[in-house]
């Protein structure tokens, strides 16, 4: 019997906690962390920088094809609150994909079967490797279906929308929350209604809300699960 590999795919939409909560459950594992929607970040940069059209599926799926992405722990000079470093063909770009002119083509940019092909062989080279979380939009669905625990996590849109708001200004960024809001609401229906796998929770995962908890407790909900699902390793 070939045992499916330990990972814990954690999906659900923009600003849902995924990427906070996949850190520090990855942390206290002792697993690997990888955020999937920071490649997609990164190609969408890679197409912006070139002043590629992003609804040109042929020429954005070649940009995904050839750019080197590379995401690792930060080297102690990097370290400025960044979860990991985002290495776009060996330039650091860990702050510039989460500009706004990023999150208002990224969208476009990940509905791309070409796009969508070539992160996803790279996610699931990750993957087969295990003792990893990784999280995203597909991944309990089309990345890791066999993943042994699969969590979607979501809250409401409006408790979203704050979190983004003040992790922004937190940052130094002035921005208008009524617009925060409508992006988001609009990329996440993108989201969820575009041809290749669309974000939707896997049928055999755990629906989570973070609406109204804490960090600590929904890690804390993910990591009881984990004790559950993953069978530890035999050592000796
Ligand atoms: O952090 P936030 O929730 O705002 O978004 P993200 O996880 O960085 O993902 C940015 C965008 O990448 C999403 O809106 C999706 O369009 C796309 N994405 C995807 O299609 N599939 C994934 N596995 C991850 C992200």
């Amino acid at each position: 019997m070939t045992e499916s590999p330990q990972v814990i795919t954690i999906d659900g939409p923009a600003a849902s906690g995924k990427s906070t909560i996949g850190k520090l459950v990855a942390e206290r594992l002792g697993f690997v962390y990888l955020d999937t929607g920071a490649m997609y970040r990164a190609v969408t940069l890679a197409a912006l920088q070139r002043g590629v059209d992003t609804n040109d599926a042929m020429a954005v799926s070649d940009i995904a094809r050839h750019v080197r992405l590379d995401l690792r722990t930060p080297t102690l000079e990097e370290a400025d609150g960044r979860q990991y470093t985002v290495l776009l063909d060996g330039e650091d770009v860990t702050w510039e994909i989460r500009a706004p002119r990023v999150d208002r083509h990224v969208s476009a940019v990940a509905a791309h079967g070409g796009v969508r092909e070539a992160m996803v062989a790279q996610q699931q080279r990750i993957g087969q490797q295990g003792a990893v979380v990784m999280v995203g939009r597909d991944i309990g669905t089309v990345v890791m279906p066999d993943a042994p625990l699969k969590i979607y996590l979501d809250a409401s849109l409006e408790e979203r929308a704050h979190r983004r708001y003040l992790e922004a200004v937190a940052r130094g960024e002035r921005l208008d929350y009524e617009q925060l809001l409508a992006a988001m609401r609009k990329r996440d229906a993108y989201d969820g209604s575009r041809d290749h796998s669309p974000m939707r929770a896997a049928a055999d995962a755990i629906q989570l809300s973070s609406t109204g908890l804490s960090i600590s407790e929904v890690v804390d909900a993910v990591l009881v699960l984990a004790a559950e699902r993953l069978r530890r390793p035999v050592t000796g």
